[in-house]
């Protein structure tokens, strides 16, 4: 895979709004793991109201479209919660405290089931532990209190190498489990 940055996180983090406004920025094209993973979709499992995917597959598809951004002068952002298992160089994991996105994906209309899932998911740090189990270089960060534009810019300067944002946004063991339990 050629460089490649990932923005990945829970549903509702902010990922495609994050990688909409740096895209806008100019330089990179943004890739959403999900319009990749819609011709090669796999059994539905009606219980977690998800469809099973084949990372391998998606890595396939990922790779045809990352030969057509070579010749181009772009750095492409791999958007989606599986994003970083598809190989990038540099992972950013977008968080956010429970009981915001617990507000975000109600509003969506996500199943009861469907929301509780995300946000424990979220609470647990589920996707930061796997991006770090990963060779790319990990940054976290929350999106619960910053506007999107500051966590574009942001992610913007760590992509750039700016050492303070890398050092403010390394992953730092972020704890929501407290903050879970306050609204059970
Ligand atoms: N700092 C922020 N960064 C990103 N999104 C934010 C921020 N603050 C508030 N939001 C809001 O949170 C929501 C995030 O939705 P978005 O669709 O970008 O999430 P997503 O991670 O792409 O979800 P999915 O995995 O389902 O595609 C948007 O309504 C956005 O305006
Ligand atoms: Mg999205």
């Amino acid at each position: 895979m050629i460089r490649a940055i990932a923005i990945t996180g829970t549903p509702g983090t902010g990922k495609s709004t994050i990688a909409e406004l740096i895209a806008s920025k100019g330089g990179f094209v943004p890739i959403e793991v999900s319009e990749l993973v819609d011709g090669i979709r796999e059994r539905y499992d009606p219980v977690q109201d998800t469809f099973e995917i084949d990372i391998d597959s998606i890595r396939a598809a990922l790779e045809v479209l990352l030969d057509d951004y070579r010749s181009h002068d772009r750095v492409p952002i791999v958007v989606g919660h599986l994003s970083h298992l598809l190989g990038p160089d540099l992972t950013v994991v977008l968080r956010c405290d429970p009981g915001v996105l617990r507000e975000r994906l109600v509003a969506r209309s996500y199943s009861a089931a469907k929301v509780q899932e995300n946000v424990e998911a979220e609470a647990i740090g589920t996707i930061i532990a796997e991006a770090m189990g990963t060779k790319a270089e990990v940054f976290e960060i929350e999106t619960h209190e910053d506007d999107p534009d500051l966590t574009a810019q942001t992610v913007i300067g760590i992509v750039r190498g700016e050492g303070d944002l890398r050092e403010r946004y390394s992953p730092r063991r972020i704890d929501y489990l407290e903050s879970l339990a306050r609204e059970l």
